[in-house]
């Protein structure tokens, strides 16, 4: 494990905790009996690295200490023991970059040098005080990877632009909505749910239980009702997380930008927008309920048209930074891009019809 050391001209001589911090710091230590109470060292520590700018000095984790009646070497120990305290200033934004295996297979290398030439190096503060970064372990989120923790929050399945854009974005002030930059639910594959889509998995209908395990054989059979009768398979996870988005477009007043051209077409003569990256199951319904059925549509869209429909839709920047406009030229000429060409090759999820998923 590296040595860590404290960073001792850089804390100062003196640490209070905020007042409003205090009730907090009650309820952890109401937990615990008084001859106990150095049991509420961790939570105690983080609360100071909050109250201080997101990192450890000696004189927080003194005030731990006297608070706790612990010596200070006890609590000195555990802080350079785990490496979520931090013994350096850090910036208001501080990225944790996960570098272990899944990560790094996925791409955590190419974060790192955005990172590096972003930022500096590795606990480096940028001039403004606004970002700083280092290389951390398994952060638990490897179905997304690869991915950053940025303060408290999670920003996953990344790429060097996504993560260059973040960055810029923080450094101006902007704020970045945390979570998943591509098209899925959480972890559920990029284009929408592909398996547990039956209904009755989820309904208690496949509840009942016929027979017990070891179940002596003089002993009467318990009586069960019969299974009602199996309902239709629904493809309801998809329509749900359809409806799901829908509800939470904002209202019309709200959106910023120009509402681009809506039209109308019979069934059977709509595009299929799957064919974009960037445009799964989900986002083609919630295109499709916004009047927009065809690529030569999000071909035209000017900028004004672009701020409407991701305000609609509730996701910033994406239209831009997965290139939907340029894809939908391609297409709407007749061309193929790489990505249309392997969802027409049923290689990837979002070439899937419902009825397929
Ligand atoms: S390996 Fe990066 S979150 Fe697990």
């Amino acid at each position: 494990m590296a040595l860590r050391r404290f960073d001792l001209e850089a804390g100062g001589d003196t640490f209070s905790f905020k007042p409003e911090t205090e009730p907090t710091i009650a309820f952890w230590l109401a937990k615990y009996p008084e001859d106990k109470k150095r049991s509420g060292v961790i939570p105690l520590l983080w609360l100071a690295q909050k109250d201080n700018a997101g990192w450890l000095s000696e004189p927080a984790m003194r005030e731990v200490a006297d608070r706790l009646e612990m010596p200070y070497i006890r609590v000195y120990e555990v802080a350079t023991f785990y490496t979520m305290f931090r013994l350096q200033p850090v910036g208001k934004h501080h990225i944790q970059l996960c570098g272990t295996t899944p990560c790094m297979l996925r791409g955590a290398n190419d974060l790192k040098e955005v990172c590096q030439s972003k930022i500096g190096d590795k606990m480096h503060v940028t001039d403004d005080g606004r970002l700083s970064w280092e290389e951390v372990e398994c952060l638990g989120a490897c179905v997304n990877a690869p991915m950053v923790q940025i303060n408290d929050y999670y920003y996953e399945d990344l790429t060097p632009e996504t993560l260059d854009d973040i960055l810029a974005k923080l450094q101006n002030g902007a704020e970045v909505k945390p979570g998943t930059f591509v098209d899925r639910l959480n972890s559920a594959p990029e284009g929408g749910a592909t398996s547990l889509l039956d209904a009755e998995l989820f309904d208690g209908s496949r509840n009942q239980i016929a027979s017990l395990p070891n179940l002596p054989t003089d002993a009467p059979a318990p009586e069960v009702e019969a299974a009602p009768a199996p309902k239709p398979a629904a493809k309801k996870t998809l329509i749900d997380a359809t409806k799901a988005v829908a509800k939470a477009m904002p209202k019309a007043e709200e959106i910023e930008g120009d509402k681009p051209e809506m039209v109308e077409v019979a069934k059977g003569e709509e595009d299929d927008l799957k064919r974009i990256k960037g445009i799964g199951p989900v986002n083609e319904r919630a295109l499709n309920s916004l009047g927009i059925y065809k690529f030569a549509q999000i071909a035209a869209w000017t900028p004004a048209n672009v701020d409407w429909i991701e305000g609609s839709m509730s996701f910033p920047g994406r239209v831009e930074r997965e290139d939907w406009i340029a894809q939908a030229k391609q297409l709407a000429e007749g061309a193929e891009t790489e990505f249309s060409k392997r969802v027409d090759a049923g290689e990837v999820e979002s070439s899937k019809d419902e009825g397929d998923a």
